[in-house]
């Protein structure tokens, strides 16, 4: 079931879903998140550390998996999302670090990572709820539009739109790295529960389409037609074609 909620702002969008967030944390101290990169969620994650602040979260018990890393880059490159990661939100709240995990990007055995990954997902008990940001190519994760929709953690090609997309974050385009280790579509999937934020005119096509066209590999997003539990978190600019669609 989908479950959309129309945002007049960014930091609105930001904090209902944050809303969203900070009740499961309440109800479920122990829950596993999915978490996501980018700069839609910033301002979530800001929120949440405001609440955590606050004394009304507490991130002690809880335990994290990041939908992807790029290939390539250290843990302490600016563009890493594990330094996203820990600037946004690991090292402001009382998260326990050896509790959070993201793609290791530097290890170039993919059958390791990708395995280890799922492992570790599949035995902290399957991930509660999974955040998530949409490329305006539709993309989630790095699941870039394609022929089949991935299964499993897995390593890909980015596209070039998403290369173009995430340059603005890189000195040089030929910056940005070209792989990226990202949760499949089975790995997203199987979230119980799935919290999807988008901001910006320039999402509005892609999620229109997510929402309301056919569901194909060709705009991975869609995929989320066939999930259980969505909510839809929009500003008003991404939800400008929802409609009309
Ligand atoms: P953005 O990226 O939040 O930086 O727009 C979202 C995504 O590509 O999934």
């Amino acid at each position: 079931m989908l479950n959309i909620i129309i945002a007049a702002t960014y930091d609105d969008m930001s904090r209902r879903a944050a809303n969203i967030m900070t009740e499961l944390l309440q109800e479920q101290p122990h829950c596993i998140l999915g978490l996501a990169t980018g700069t839609t969620p910033i301002g979530l994650y800001d929120e949440l550390v405001r609440s955590y602040t606050d004394g009304e979260i507490s991130f002690a018990d809880v335990t994290t998996f990041n939908l992807d890393e790029y290939c390539g880059l250290p843990q302490d490159h600016p563009q890493s999302y594990h330094h996203f990661m820990r600037e946004h939100l690991f090292c402001r709240v009382d998260i326990n670090l050896a509790n959070t995990h993201v793609p290791d990007g530097m290890n170039p055995d993919v059958d390791a990572v990708c395995s280890e990954f799922e492992a570790e997902i599949y035995e902290a008990g399957g991930i509660d709820l999974q955040l998530l940001g949409i490329g305006s190519n539709g993309h989630i994760g790095f699941n870039e539009p394609g022929y089949v929709f991935p299964n499993n953690t897995h390593c890909v090609q980015l596209t070039q739109s998403t290369i173009k997309a995430n340059s603005r974050l890189f000195n040089s385009i030929n910056d940005v790295p070209t792989e990226a280790y990202t949760a499949g579509i089975g790995t997203i999937m199987r979230a119980r529960r799935i919290l999807l934020i988008a901001n910006g005119a320039g999402k509005a096509a892609a999620v229109a389409a997510a929402l309301n066209g056919p569901v194909t590999p060709q705009l991975p997003a869609s995929i989320l037609q066939f999930h259980p539990d969505v909510t839809v978190v929009l500003d008003e600019g991404a939800a400008q074609d929802y409609f009309t669609f």
